[in-house]
């Protein structure tokens, strides 16, 4: 890394072992490694596709590591959003660490009603810029900061209203939009103990066009995860 410049400048694969902090995570089949990394008193968290599968590897880690980047570009400023250091070669970014934990490792009722309201508030300052998340629901992409303020990281299946298809990708965008706030509020319910019918509603209901797509987009995840994964 260059001397006199910021944090992490001049940071490349071949000098990351000097930043590297320890491994948070291994990676293999379609999982990342993930690796928490620090310079001049600042940390990072390195995502990094090379050790995952060889599909991951070869062709679908790059393009999830471009669409990450991309979608970090546009959120960037976003309150509740890590900034993007940068994008380390095709298989690895590095994002701005969050120090905390992780929604999922907080036991039932432990995080204040408070929380889920900001929560509320960052995601739909994500929409407002024109991005859907659409994994809030996965609660290891919820961080809570020390002092209890939300993020969100893992913006690897994010979707954005800007692009082609038109009336499609509008519909589509909306769709998502309500899962992201759905997300939230089963959160609110489940995690924050703050169980209540309205919500209940909003969070629970499922049409039968619903129910088909869903059952569809498991099976191509399933599926996908049996490919992938070697
Ligand atoms: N910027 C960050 N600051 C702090 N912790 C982070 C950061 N990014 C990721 N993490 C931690 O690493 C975990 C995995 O990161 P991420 O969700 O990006 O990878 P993933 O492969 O999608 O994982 P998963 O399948 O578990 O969602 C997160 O749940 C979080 O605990
Ligand atoms: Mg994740």
């Amino acid at each position: 890394m260059t001397a006199g410049r910021g944090a992490f400048a001049g940071l490349t694969r071949g000098n990351m072992q000097h930043a590297l902090c320890r491994r948070l995570r291994s990676g293999g089949g379609t999982r990342p490694e993930l690796a928490l990394l620090e310079d001049r008193g600042q940390r990072a968290v390195v995502k990094d596709y090379r050790a995952s599968g060889r599909l991951l590897r070869s062709l679908v880690g790059p393009w999830l590591i471009r669409r990450e980047a991309r979608i970090y570009r546009t959120l960037a400023g976003a309150p509740g959003v890590p900034r993007l250091i940068s994008v380390l070669d095709r298989h690895a970014l590095v994002v701005e660490h969050v120090e905390g934990r992780n929604c999922a490792e907080y036991a039932d009722g432990e995080l204040p009603p408070e929380f889920f309201l900001r929560l509320q508030r960052v995601v739909e300052g994500i929409h407002a810029r024109g991005v859907v998340h659409c994994d809030i629901k996965n609660r290891s992409n919820i961080l809570v900061a020390d002092g209890g303020r939300p993020y969100i990281v893992d913006f690897a299946s994010a979707f954005t209203r800007a692009g082609g298809f038109g009336p499609l990708r509008r519909f589509a965008f909306e769709r998502f939009r309500t899962d992201d706030l759905r997300a939230v509020v089963k959160a609110k319910l489940l995690v924050g103990q703050l169980w209540n019918e309205p919500d209940a509603h909003f969070a629970f209901r499922r049409g039968p066009a619903e129910r088909v797509i869903r059952a569809v987009r498991n099976a191509a995840r399933r599926a996908f995860k049996l490919i992938a994964g070697r």
